[in-house]
């Protein structure tokens, strides 16, 4: 069987994630301390578990409604309220999705044809490209650099912007780079999206994890709720990665495309999932809270122990990335990353697995033990004092 021709072109143009090759290698060594990783080295909090097994106790194995549980989309929409003052109906406004990464695809499909332009700064995380091509759009990448914060400006993206353009995708607290996108700013580029009639695709899965700044719901910005589709998420704030729960709120025209794609893709998300997604939205916040300043000690920790080792890193505010710069070194960031791995077993990403604009750069998790970014910091050190010896 010649599998190449039966193949889909779409699947070919389709790149492996850059990041799996890494845990790849990763995972046939022993005593590697992963910075490599994307998701809370928390577990989930103990009542949130609770309830996910009660629930499969109490009968909860069949399908739930399309859209999500009732209750859920209701406690997602007094959330969105007491966050950001932004009511959105459940009933038609919010659909429950497996993750933030459904959401995407969603999105896109519902909002795309083929040719169709989407906007989309990078660095960027790894899923974005793939699913426009998924659905035969055109992503535009828009370049941000270190010596503006990672921040993308109006200009770019105006510049960026040609009939083709429907979507624009923004992307704060992002990852990798852990930028957060001020509220003034966020209003420019709100100008520009209404000048240009474009709608908003704004990912906020990390909305709860910023440090010292406030995260701005692009949606609760003047004039933006009609046109803005806000993807959210269990996974990051509540540590519920494996659970598979996200959502998007938008106005009924727009959630009711994307409810029939879910409708013939995912029919419902896990419903013993979006059960413990409804006790982490009742009883969460606390852990959220722990969760939360235990993320700033360690970010603080690794933005401080990187610079004091000349691998300058723009202060991330947001998720929990720090993107230091490896120019110092003399190395490029996929020679750092990989040496770094072989020689001191410790696991980062080459920032040009997420555009671009990374080169140069890593992304180091710290979604990891503060005692281990101590040894990891050390077994830099080590590496950044040889290689400057060579
Ligand atoms: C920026 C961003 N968006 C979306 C996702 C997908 O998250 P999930 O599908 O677990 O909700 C991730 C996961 O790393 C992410 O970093």
């Amino acid at each position: 069987m010649d599998f190449n021709a039966v193949i889909s072109e779409r699947s070919k143009r389709i790149q492996p994630s850059a990041i799996r090759r890494f845990f790849d290698i990763a995972a046939t060594m022993d005593d590697v301390i992963s910075l490599g990783i994307g998701e809370p080295d928390f577990d989930t909090p103990e009542p949130i578990v609770q309830a996910g097994i009660a629930a499969l106790q109490h009968g909860a194995t069949h399908y739930t409604s399309n859209a999500g549980l009732i209750e859920l989309r209701r406690a997602i929409a007094e959330h969105m309220d007491r966050l950001y003052g932004q009511t959105y109906n459940p009933a038609s406004e919010i659909l429950v999705t497996v993750g933030v990464s459904e959401a995407l695809y969603l999105t896109m499909a519902a909002l795309l044809d083929p040719g169709d332009e989407i906007i989309i700064p990078e660095p960027c995380f790894v899923s974005y490209q793939p699913i426009a091509h998924m659905v035969n759009a055109k992503m535009v990448t828009v370049p941000t650099t270190a010596e503006d914060g990672f921040q993308v400006t109006p200009e770019a993206i105006e510049a960026a912007i040609t009939e083709r353009t429907k979507v624009l995708f923004v992307a704060s607290p992002n990852n990798p780079t852990g930028t957060v996108l001020s509220r003034e700013r966020l209003n420019e580029i709100a100008a520009v999206a209404k000048k240009h009639n474009l709608i908003v695709i704004s990912d906020e899965i990390y909305d709860r994890l910023v440090y010292g700044v406030e995260h701005t719901c692009f949606a609760s910005l003047p004039g933006m709720y009609q046109r803005t589709v806000v993807l959210q998420g269990f996974s990051k704030a509540y540590a519920m990665t494996g659970w598979r729960i996200g959502y998007v709120v938008a106005p009924a025209e727009l959630i009711y495309p994307m409810h029939k794609i879910h409708q013939s893709l995912i029919m419902c998300a896990p419903t013993a999932s979006q059960l413990a997604a409804l006790k982490a939205l009742e009883v969460g916040e606390p852990y959220v809270q722990e969760m939360h300043a235990e993320y700033n000690r360690r970010r603080k920790l690794i933005v401080g122990g990187l610079n004091d080792l000349g691998l300058n890193c723009v202060e991330p505010r947001g998720a929990f990335y720090a993107f230091p710069c490896v120019h110092s070194t003399g190395m490029d960031d996929n020679d750092f990353a990989e040496l770094l791995l072989q020689e001191e077993r410790v696991a980062a990403i080459p920032g040009r697995a997420f555009g671009p604009s990374g080169m140069g750069h890593v992304r180091m998790s710290y979604a990891t033990s503060y005692e281990k970014i101590e040894i990891a910091l050390e077994r830099i050190a080590a590496f950044v004092q040889r290689h400057k010896q060579a």
